[in-house]
């Protein structure tokens, strides 16, 4: 599929850029997913919130600093969050994201100071102060701000246009055999956030698999030549590294910005709806995403999970938005 076809049908369908708030845990990925989100010109990234997740909360609102310093994004609140999830211990990545959360590159000091709110509350107040229905929330990490939100001011739910997470996966986990990390480092809060009756979109390993980021992708990253594209290219070196040793990829799967390109571009990462709820009682199976898959899904089904990906137009998304960003002063 055309990029420019497929830019051209978001803003078709939209009229407008879409709001989005990013919550996230960078974490390399999520570092790609903020790129993305600033450098797409059908988003409008209204805030990034932090939660702990890939490494401790100060490590990666630190990290999502440093990538703002190098996307140039000015003038967007960032927020930190919840420093541990809702019932259980904290647990980090370090064999996926290395002790800073976001090893591999040099880390600019970051420029952008803290918003002084709660990243919950920066949400809430966020959601509360736009039109109803404008809003779409991109949780990144664990689902701890988004499922405080939920509770704290259940009048966001209603207004949220859209919930359209990276995490779960229908067929399998990647941190037990059924279970994926983002849902697994805090069920509760996953449950909370798949039973509220906002629209959700989960867009599990099951469609992540398939963004890898082959030496053809890093290759055409690396052609591009501006700073924040070379900050890709050491992002995706040191990703391919830990996915080859501790969980036998030979390319590594890019998952969060998938999150980000459905919001842009629905043909590309397409998406079936079924119910889906989390297990929270399974001694083997705490944390999985049960999607039922038996058809038709109810009239009153809320959720639907991403299956198949357009990995040229995803990447070409990637492409687009670093030579967009270019080289920020
Ligand atoms: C998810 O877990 C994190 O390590 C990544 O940033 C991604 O959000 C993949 O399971
Ligand atoms: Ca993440």
């Amino acid at each position: 599929m055309k990029l420019d076809f497929i830019c051209e049908k978001s803003y078709r369908l939209s009229g407008m850029p879409q709001k989005i708030i990013l919550d996230c845990d960078p974490g390399h990925d999520d570092a790609i997913a903020i790129l993305l989100a600033h450098g797409n010109p059908s988003i409008e990234l209204l805030a990034v919130t932090t939660v702990v997740g890939n490494q401790t909360l100060k490590k990666v609102t630190r990290n999502a600093l440093s990538v703002a310093r190098v996307a140039g994004i000015k003038g967007i609140p960032f927020a930190a969050g919840c420093a541990r999830p809702l019932v259980r211990t904290v647990e980090v990545a370090p064999d996926i994201h290395g002790e800073s959360g976001l090893d591999g590159p040099v880390l600019p000091e970051p420029t952008l100071e803290l918003d002084e709110r709660h990243a919950v509350d920066l949400i809430i107040e966020t959601i509360m102060s736009h039109e109803p229905g404008t809003i779409t929330l991109v949780p990144t990490g664990g689902l701890t701000n988004i499922a405080m939100a939920a509770r704290k001011e259940p009048r966001i739910v209603p207004r949220v246009k859209e919930v359209v997470l990276m995490g779960g996966g229908y067929a399998g986990g990647n941190w037990s055999a059924t279970s994926e990390f983002n849902i697994i480092i805090d069920p509760e809060a996953a449950h909370i956030v798949f039973n509220e009756s906002w629209p959700l979109t989960m867009v599990g390993l099951d469609l992540t698999h398939q963004a890898l980021a082959t030496p053809e992708v890093v290759a055409r990253i690396q052609q591009i030549g501006t700073g924040p594209a070379q900050f890709v290219v050491e992002l995706l070196q040191f990703f391919a590294s830990t996915y080859l040793e501790a969980q036998g990829f030979l390319h590594p799967p890019v998952h969060d910005p998938c999150a980000v390109a459905r919001v842009i571009a629905p043909d590309v990462v397409s998406a079936r709806r079924v119910p889906i709820d989390i297990e929270l009682t399974g001694t083997l199976t705490l944390g999985m995403t049960v999607a039922d898959f038996r058809a038709p899904a109810p009239a009153d089904c809320h959720t639907q999970v991403a299956v198949d990906l357009d990995h040229e137009a995803f990447w070409a998304l990637i492409v687009d938005a670093l030579e967009r960003i270019g080289d920020p002063a």
